[in-house]
Parts: C-alpha cells; sequence; structure tokens
C-alpha cells in the first residue's frame, strides 16, 4: 500500500490517502498535548506505543461484533483504516468521576457512577471543544435524530466491552472518548483512536493512573505506563 498525499494535521495522528480510494493511513505522532494543544511535547516512542494499542482495542472491538475503521497496522506508528466522513462530536462515556465532571460538578474523584454517562462535545478547537446536548447536535446539522441514537447506541455497547476488557487485565476504565465517522455506504462506525490518551484508565489494585493524566498533571513519564498497558493488552 503506498502512502500519498498528506490530508489532515490532528495534534497526534497525521492522515494520509493511500492507493486505494477507501483506505488511509494513519501514522501516530510522538508528540504530546493537553490544554487543547496549549501544552506541548515531543515523547519519542508515544506513537508506536498508541498505535498499537489502538490496533489491539479496535481488533478486540471487532471480535467482539462492534465494526471500527481499523484495518491493519502497517509499520510500528502506522496502520490502515476505512476512509470515513468524520462526525465532529466528541463522545465521551464516564463510569467513575474523573476530570471536568468532578470539577464541573464538585464530586469527588473515583466516586463510582450509578450508571454509565455520556456526553457530547463539539470537535471545535477554535471554539475549545464546547459541551453541546441532542438538540444542539441537531439543530446545527453536525447529525441527524437517528444518527444521534445509533452513536449513543454504538457508544454503550463499545464502554459495556471496554469495561470487561479493561476488567481483565487489572485495569479500571473510568472514562473515555469516541469519535464516529460514516463509511461511503452511509453507516455510522467508531473511528479515531482509544488510547490512554483517550481514556481515564486506573490499576484495579492501586488506583494509579496509565494514562495520559500522567501528562495532564506532570506525575512523570508517560511511556513506561503506556508500555505497561500495552503488554498487559498483549498478554490478554
Ligand atoms: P474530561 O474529564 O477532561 O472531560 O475527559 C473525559 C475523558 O475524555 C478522558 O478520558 C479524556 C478524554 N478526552 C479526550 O480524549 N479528548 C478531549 O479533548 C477531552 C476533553 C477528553
Amino acid at each position: 500500500m503506498e502512502r500519498n498525499e498528506l490530508l489532515y494535521t490532528g495534534k497526534a495522528k497525521k492522515i494520509y490517502a493511500t492507493n486505494q480510494e477507501n483506505v488511509l493511513l494513519a501514522e501516530y505522532l510522538d508528540q504530546a498535548t493537553a490544554l487543547n494543544g496549549l501544552k506541548k511535547d515531543k515523547v519519542e516512542g508515544k506513537g508506536r506505543l498508541n498505535n498499537q494499542i489502538t490496533g489491539r482495542i479496535f481488533e478486540y472491538l471487532a471480535e467482539k461484533g462492534i465494526g471500527n475503521h481499523y484495518l491493519k497496522e502497517t509499520s510500528k506508528t502506522e496502520q490502515l483504516i476505512k476512509r470515513v466522513e468524520m462526525i465532529s462530536l466528541e463522545v465521551v462515556v464516564r463510569n467513575v468521576s474523573a476530570g471536568s465532571f468532578s470539577k464541573r460538578f464538585g464530586v469527588e474523584e473515583g466516586t463510582d457512577l450509578p450508571f454509565p454517562v455520556l456526553e457530547f462535545y463539539y470537535k471545535k478547537d477554535k471554539l475549545d471543544d464546547p459541551f453541546m446536548n441532542d438538540e444542539h447536535i441537531f439543530v446545527l446539522g453536525i447529525a441527524t435524530k437517528e444518527e444521534i441514537l445509533e452513536i449513543k447506541k454504538q457508544t454503550i455497547e463499545i464502554n459495556t466491552v471496554l469495561v470487561e476488557m479493561f476488567k481483565k487485565i487489572g485495569i479500571r476504565l473510568i472514562d473515555f472518548k469516541v469519535e464516529f465517522g460514516k463509511t461511503a455506504d452511509g453507516e455510522m462506525i467508531l473511528a479515531d483512536e482509544i488510547s490512554p490518551d483517550t481514556c481515564r484508565l486506573w490499576d484495579s489494585t492501586t488506583s494509579d493512573h496509565l494514562d495520559k493524566d500522567i501528562y495532564r498533571r506532570d506525575l512523570g513519564n508517560i511511556i513506561p505506563v503506556y508500555q505497561e498497558v500495552l503488554e498487559r493488552l498483549n498478554n490478554m
């Protein structure tokens, strides 16, 4: 598969066209960002780890019947993905209070929530990704009512599978963010990445952070921690 023109540069990935119309190539970068890009550092080895972690998780989800854009790994930092039209939404699921939820509502971090709480954010850097509800999504034409329902249904299924998967490897899935896209056939599928950059993962025994909060909160080096997550996934 040939890597052709660069289509998109994100904070942690570059997306290229390939010689196949419906296949793109995602290159994971050695770059860490937080605070909507205000904090930014080169972190050697991060691209390789997130490429591999996302690949393992997307393969696992596909085995459990949750279709997604992942096709295959082509190098340590690159993977082939299906071409989709991305929906400009960040869909967050919270099983346990942490991060912005704890801050906004004054709930102590680590408090179990009685059911998974879904939140939507408008994916727009210029606006700082504002919080939004179903009606905002609909009125702005980001997705139809049916598509919103489909996104919610799939997100809850993804959460159920991931909570179980992480439990098997001694990790509590506190919260995470997913994104969706529509294929040329109009099918809504999971896209982007699922990695310690996009999830809060706490060790089940020690409650140690195994995720990007290490970077966001200046708690140390993320590389050994991301490596630990990859090793646990590989030994599952
Ligand atoms: P939050 O508590 O900061 O709102 O984050 C909730 C979860 O979503 C957390 O696992 C990190 C993830 N997330 C992203 O992946 N990208 C983002 O831009 C934001 C705001 C959160």
